[in-house]
């Protein structure tokens, strides 16, 4: 169906744009320095920028908004391998074909933003491939909201209705769940709500313990048998980030998953997967499928890859008129990219063990290995992640060192990020735009920074 306006002149038009676009974004193939009269353009606008901002940068980045598939260029003319592609929302790799032409469809469109009150086609079309997404599960309903952590008060608020006045939530040590005034108290770590008055009542229990796996299931169950002989079962539901971003990507097992929903449904204690990050980033488009929970899950919620965000919940979840609403579902060009990329993931080949995704995985896990044992023995104690989320430990894995190594990471070419907390470690949110030669590359300039950051 022509969403916009239509003309073969349009379509003409477009289709010159859309090629000379792509072919000028190609152009960013590698990483490169910085040109020499531009060298100081980045500290200028950023010390700029710092002073309305009120807070200063961790790196010295501002984007030309040119890149192409893993490389991004920025506006000194310098070109870096980006690895981290905005904390997860590229997974395309820049400047993807799909990107293109989602913003050049949205400019045939009237408008730049769509809402809840009066619908477009673009909300509706995302909506079914979503949802078509999920059929395994019991999640019916999809809505829109424009941030992950929008998306995770929606789940809040809808569990809150239904299991009123039983407000409390169970969430798990070292999450993360946004920053919105409810967000702040389900994640974990209380550095980011200093100063801040408590709005949710969160029992935070023991996520998996990977040093002690075969006790992990125990650990968690008698946590939450406690909450229930202290405080009674006052509970909404169980919060769970299942890949654990923040935290430097700690995950269980399916065994261990199972079990707790098998304990929270005996308890009658709906289960909430935050999949903000994780949504289409593992070896299934959910962390859920990949953990086989589809008979578990009542609300999930996702952001970042989509383009936009929202929260799925079953029919029994499906909140009374007026609890949940707000002027924005997202921009057309997001909601068109969403709908691009979901369906792009669904019909190629980058899911299940054979896919492009657990390749990836494999590849980088091979490459990890060779250097832990070979030149840059000791310095790396730990590697690990899942799909396109993995990271590793830099020598003691401090959070001084690790800052170190990932700022020489950045001079030498590629832009990571940390997570976690004794130990920090080096956080990578793989692009599906990479290639072995890059791969081989990376590999080049870790090793290099490792043996600069470590002697
Ligand atoms: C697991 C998880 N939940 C929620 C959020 C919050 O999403 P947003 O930053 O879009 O509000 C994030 C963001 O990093 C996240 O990783």
């Amino acid at each position: 169906m022509a969403i916009g306006v239509q003309s073969t002149d349009i379509n003409e038009h477009f289709n010159k744009l859309f090629t000379a676009i792509l072919l000028e974004q190609q152009k960013f193939d590698k990483i490169k320095p910085a040109d020499e009269d531009k060298k100081e353009l980045i500290t200028q606008k950023l010390k700029e920028y710092e002073t309305l901002k009120g807070r200063g940068f961790f790196y010295p980045f501002m984007a030309s908004g040119r890149g192409h598939g893993p490389f991004v260029e920025l506006i000194d003319g310098s070109v870096k391998l980006d690895l981290i592609n905005g904390i997860g929302v590229n997974l395309l790799g820049h400047s993807h074909p799909i990107y293109i032409k989602a913003n050049l469809e949205a400019a045939t469109s009237d408008t730049m933003m769509c809402g809840n009150l009066l619908s477009y086609q673009e909300p509706y079309e995302l909506s079914k491939v979503l949802l078509d997404s999920v059929k395994k599960s019991r999640l019916k309903h999809f809505w829109f909201s424009c941030s992950g952590s929008f998306s995770n008060d929606t789940a809040l608020k809808i569990l809150w209705q239904k299991k009123a006045p039983n407000y409390r939530l169970i969430a798990f040590q070292k999450s993360f769940a946004g920053r919105s005034v409810a967000m702040q108290d389900v994640t974990y770590n209380p550095a980011y709500r200093e100063g801040m008055p408590k709005s949710v009542q969160v029992d935070h229990v023991p996520h998996y313990n990977a040093k002690n796996p075969e006790n992990a299931i125990k650990e968690t169950i008698d946590a939450l048998d406690k909450l229930i002989e202290t405080n009674g079962n006052v509970y909404c539901g169980l919060s769970i980030e299942l890949i654990q971003g923040e935290a430097g990507f700690i995950f269980g097992t399916k065994e261990y998953y199972k079990a707790i929903c098998e304990w929270s449904k005996k308890h009658g204690i709906y289960i909430w997967i935050d999949e903000v990050q994780s949504f289409t980033r593992t070896t299934e488009m959910f962390a859920y499928q990949m953990f086989e929970l589809d008979e578990y899950v009542d609300i999930v919620t996702i952001g970042k890859v989509l383009q936009a965000a929202g929260t799925f919940y079953t029919e029994e979840l499906n909140p009374k008129a007026g609890l949940i609403a707000g002027t924005f579902n997202g921009s057309i060009a997001s909601l068109n990219a969403g709908k691009a990329t979901v369906r792009y993931l669904t019909e190629g080949n980058f899911y299940g063990e054979k896919g492009r995704i657990k390749d990836l995985e494999n590849k980088f896990k091979a490459k990890f290995k060779m250097l832990a044992e070979g030149s840059c023995k000791g310095k790396i104690p730990y590697y690990g992640g899942i799909g396109t989320m993995l990271s590793f430990e830099v020598g003691d894995g401090a959070l001084e060192i690790t800052n170190k190594f990932m700022k020489k990471l950045f001079e030498n070419g590629i832009i990571s990020f940390s997570a976690g907390k004794e130990p920090t470690r080096v956080r990578f949110l793989l692009p599906l735009a990479l290639l072995d030669e890059h791969i081989d590359h990376i590999f080049s300039i870790v090793e290099k920074t490792i043996l600069e950051t470590i002697n």
